[in-house]
């Protein structure tokens, strides 16, 4: 099928027919079953994506992503791997393999990279960058594995940008280095990550390479989501101040609070702000800076309906269960998703 990818960039803004839209029309053309072609379409994305044809290992700046109807999404905020909470981790893999996403969004600071930070480190608290990239790598592998997504985008987020504030100071002087064999700069994310164009995924990065700042992923026109850059201290004003700064849809982490607020306007269509909570362990040492953080454990599900991307948030709540264990618990179609105890 000669179907062109609808990933292209943003500032073109020219914007392509919606897959779906395409789906609609060939269905009606050859008279076959939209579904049908649909399925193909998603086939045509699994075999151009085998080739690398996506062709972003890396992207700076805002991808504009078009999916088709039908798709889903699993968006997953902060997760501070390795300073995650690992049943936590344990039920959102669970949730993965049943949802079964088309694609994932990791939103930023998926990485803690605590071993880069600047603040102050407590004495005795382990730090070691390696064992942190490794961790986060296993973790991306296993939820593409699991969820058996068409492709994962990793926002970086300021977390993540601890490893290019490094190389501007103190080390400037390597920050240029090239890896021989893929020519990439040898100290970037991806890089470390070790990633290459043969894997589904593509790290987003701001415009200057930074995270946390300039980076998304404007999804049909319609929402983007960032990492987060403006703070407010009640949850759901933070993505509502971008949303209105930007006359746009936005969902963001960052703050690890998890809220929305939707404006309608006769300026704007329905605006919607969301962010998505976070997915750290709050009593780990690398959280020490949180003293009664108001944050909230949380995740996002999608589905991409009429070119809109519809959103579900989900809050992870703590539950005692029959033995008086604390677990934590969500419902998400119709299932009760249960963290292992804690
Ligand atoms: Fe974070």
């Amino acid at each position: 099928m000669n179907t062109k990818t609808s990933i292209h960039s943003a500032s073109g803004s020219n914007v392509n027919r919606r897959l779906s839209q395409i789906a609609r029309k060939l269905a009606k053309s050859r008279n076959l079953d939209t579904d049908l072609v649909r399925e193909q379409i998603f086939d045509a994305i699994k075999r151009i994506n085998a080739q690398t044809a996506l062709g972003y290992l890396t992207y700076n700046g805002v991808l504009d992503l078009n999916l088709p109807d039908g798709t889903k999404v699993a968006i997953i905020p902060d997760w501070h791997i390795p300073a995650h909470d690992r049943q936590v981790a344990w039920m959102v893999k669970e949730w993965l393999s049943d949802f079964k996403p088309h694609v994932i969004i990791l939103i930023g600071d998926a990485a803690d990279m605590f071993g880069l930070s600047r603040w102050p480190k407590a004495p005795r608290v382990v730090a070691n960058v390696q064992v942190e990239l490794d961790e986060t790598r296993r973790i991306v592998d296993e939820v593409i594995e699991i969820s058996g997504c068409l492709h994962l985008f990793y926002i970086m987020g300021n977390h993540e940008d601890r490893n290019r504030r490094t190389q501007i100071d103190p080390n400037a002087s390597v920050a240029g280095l090239l890896d021989p064999n893929t020519h990439e700069p040898i100290l970037n994310f991806h890089q470390l990550m070790g990633y290459t164009r043969q894997d589904p995924v593509t790290i987003i990065y701001g415009p200057l390479e930074e995270g946390g700042f300039g980076g998304g992923i404007l999804v049909n026109d319609d929402f983007k989501f960032i990492h987060g850059l403006k703070v407010r201290s009640k949850p759901g004003q933070s993505p509502y101040a971008e949303s209105l700064s930007q006359g746009q849809s936005v969902g963001h982490g960052h703050t690890h609070r998890l809220g929305k607020r939707v404006r309608k306007s006769t300026r704007f269509d329905v605006l919607r702000a969301y962010e998505f909570g976070h997915l750290a362990d709050e009593t780990h040492a690398y959280m020490g800076y949180a003293v009664n953080p108001n944050w909230t454990h949380g995740l996002g599900a999608g589905l991409v309906h009429g070119g809109k991307l519809h959103i579900q948030l989900m809050p992870l709540l703590k539950v005692k269960d029959e033995r008086k264990v604390t677990r934590s618990a969500f419902s998400f179609n119709g299932k009760f998703y249960l963290s292992t105890g804690y």
